[in-house]
């Protein structure tokens, strides 16, 4: 057991915006280690099946546990809502999180109208999972989910803001044709990087929802639960790893970081 504190966390995205929700971890528990393992070569998951998603899942999670994790956070929307249960089936024994029941518990949380939209890749409103687990919280609960996939591009080629970026945010929020809804749940990794736009277009009653907080939370609890935690007084290190193009990977960071860099970020072929 006294190893095993010491051991760090995986963080598993299809490729740089998962880098929202390490920094969210990152800030929560600045003694743990973390290895963050972006998918790039695989990228988009938004747009594939569940079952290439969950090949695809099941290569990187078998990577990270070899790499002896104390904990694996699926980062990706599109990974946990299309292969939690498949990659905890194929790892009965490994505590595995993902971002989907966090995003929820805030997005219940926060709606008084009972009235929720979620923005997610075309995979995660496909599953129906957030949509059946806010409903498993809140049965009366009104959820409508909108696959915005162009929004994922647009964040990938550093477009945050600007005319071109609210013309398309426009067009997405158009669809909405859920009266009364309070909740705006961001279910991408990508999306937080659009949250400034977001909010100069919506009413200020409605808010904004971004799973990473949430998620961090979690896994911070299950470490202390667990007695799991790093007990370390010296800050805890972080290890980038892609299966391609690190420095693409690299280049993009800071935009998902708030203006940080990453120190290196290297390959490996998967
Ligand atoms: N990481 C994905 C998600 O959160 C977005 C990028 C992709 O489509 O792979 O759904």
């Amino acid at each position: 057991m006294s190893q095993k504190i010491k051991n760090p966390i995986g963080v598993f995205d299809s490729g740089i915006g998962g880098l929202t929700v390490y920094r969210a971890l990152r800030a929560q528990m600045p003694h743990e280690s973390f290895i963050y393992l972006g998918d790039t070569a695989r990228l988009p998951y938004g747009t594939k099946s569940k079952e290439t998603v969950c090949r695809y899942a099941e290569r990187v999670a078998r990577k990270l546990f070899e790499e002896e994790i104390k904990l694996l956070v699926v980062a990706c929307n599109t990974a946990s809502a299309a292969a939690l249960p498949y990659l905890r089936e194929l790892w009965p024994d490994m505590p595995i999180l993902g971002v989907v029941k966090p995003g929820v518990q805030a997005a219940v949380e926060a709606s008084k109208t009972g009235r929720v939209v979620v923005f997610a890749t075309e995979g995660t409103i496909r599953s129906g999972a957030y949509q059946r687990e806010i409903q498993k919280r809140a049965l009366d609960m009104q959820v409508q989910g909108i696959a915005c996939n162009l929004l994922v591009s647009l964040v990938e080629e550093g477009w945050g803001e600007g005319a071109e970026v609210d013309g398309i945010l426009k067009r997405y929020l158009k669809r909405i044709t859920l009266d009364n809804y309070d909740v705006l749940a961001l279910g991408c990794t990508h999306f937080p990087v659009l949250i400034p736009a977001l909010r100069s277009l919506l009413p200020p009653e409605v808010a904004l929802i971004d799973s990473a907080e949430t998620t961090a939370l979690a896994a911070k609890r299950y470490l202390q639960e667990n007695k799991l935690e790093n007990g370390s007084s010296v800050a805890g290190r972080d290890r980038f790893l892609v299966t391609d193009c690190a420095e693409r990977f690299r280049a993009l960071a800071p935009l998902f970081l708030g203006g940080r860099d990453v120190d290196g970020v290297d390959f490996i072929a998967l």
